[in-house]
């Protein structure tokens, strides 16, 4: 059995990502490959339950590094019951968030530390990572209104616009530190610009995956 793929998207709060998992894995779908789209945090029964610990309640409810922990914990949950046997069993798997998401909340913006994050990270995870990530990114402004508009859950988007500001820059070091897994995406236009572009990055994936 060939391992399945496994694809993050990642970005700021109304980037787009949500829809584009949903567009993503229904375009494989549509080649044939076994998909499955899943998220963080979440993903899994054990880590829904962390993810309402996590999106709900007042902006300064956990310490930075309980909040890393409880994402790490969910996570955790999240690749042992679902993402690792989907690979195993040759499933491609798309998921709305990742690591990355750790090392730039928590981690940079959060003020945990970049390297403790990824030390924690590859404590509990090895060298298991995405084998594309694709980075939706968007000025912190028009991604907060837009979240705003789709009635977002609550606690991230009340972090103001700073903060999402400095999400933005994050994910964009990350991209170009490491460009041989990840892809910068402009998410700004119609859902089907933004789709059209994910897809020139993930079809030489398709390509070399079922030739
Ligand atoms: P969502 O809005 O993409 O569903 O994600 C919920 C929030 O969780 C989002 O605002 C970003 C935050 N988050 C972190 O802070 N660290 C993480 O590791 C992950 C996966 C998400």
């Amino acid at each position: 059995m060939t391992r399945g793929r496994f694809i993050t998207l990642e970005g700021g709060e109304g980037t787009g990502k949500s829809t584009q998992t949903r567009r993503l894995a229904a375009r494989l779908e549509a080649l044939g490959i076994d998909v499955l789209a899943t998220r963080e945090p979440g993903g899994s029964p054990g880590g829904e339950e962390i993810r309402k610990l996590l999106v709900t309640g007042a902006p300064g409810r956990w310490q930075p590094i309980t909040e890393a922990l409880l994402h790490m914990a969910s996570r955790s949950d999240h690749v042992a019951t679902v993402i690792e046997p989907a690979l195993a069993a040759g499933r491609w798997v798309v998921c709305d968030r990742f690591f990355d998401s750790t090392v730039v909340y928590q981690g940079i913006v959060q003020g945990v530390g970049e390297a403790r994050v990824r030390a924690l990270y590859s404590d509990i995870f090895g060298t298991f990572a995405p084998d594309l990530t694709l980075i939706l990114d968007l000025e912190a402004k028009t991604g907060l209104a837009r979240a705003n508009e789709n009635g977002r859950e609550g606690r991230y988007e009340e972090m103001g616009e700073d903060f999402h500001k400095r999400v933005a820059d994050a994910f964009r070091a990350i991209a170009a530190a490491e460009p041989d897994r990840c892809r910068l995406i402009d998410a700004v236009g119609t859902p089907d610009e933004v789709e059209d572009r994910l897809w020139r990055e993930v079809s030489p994936l398709v390509e070399t995956a079922c030739a």
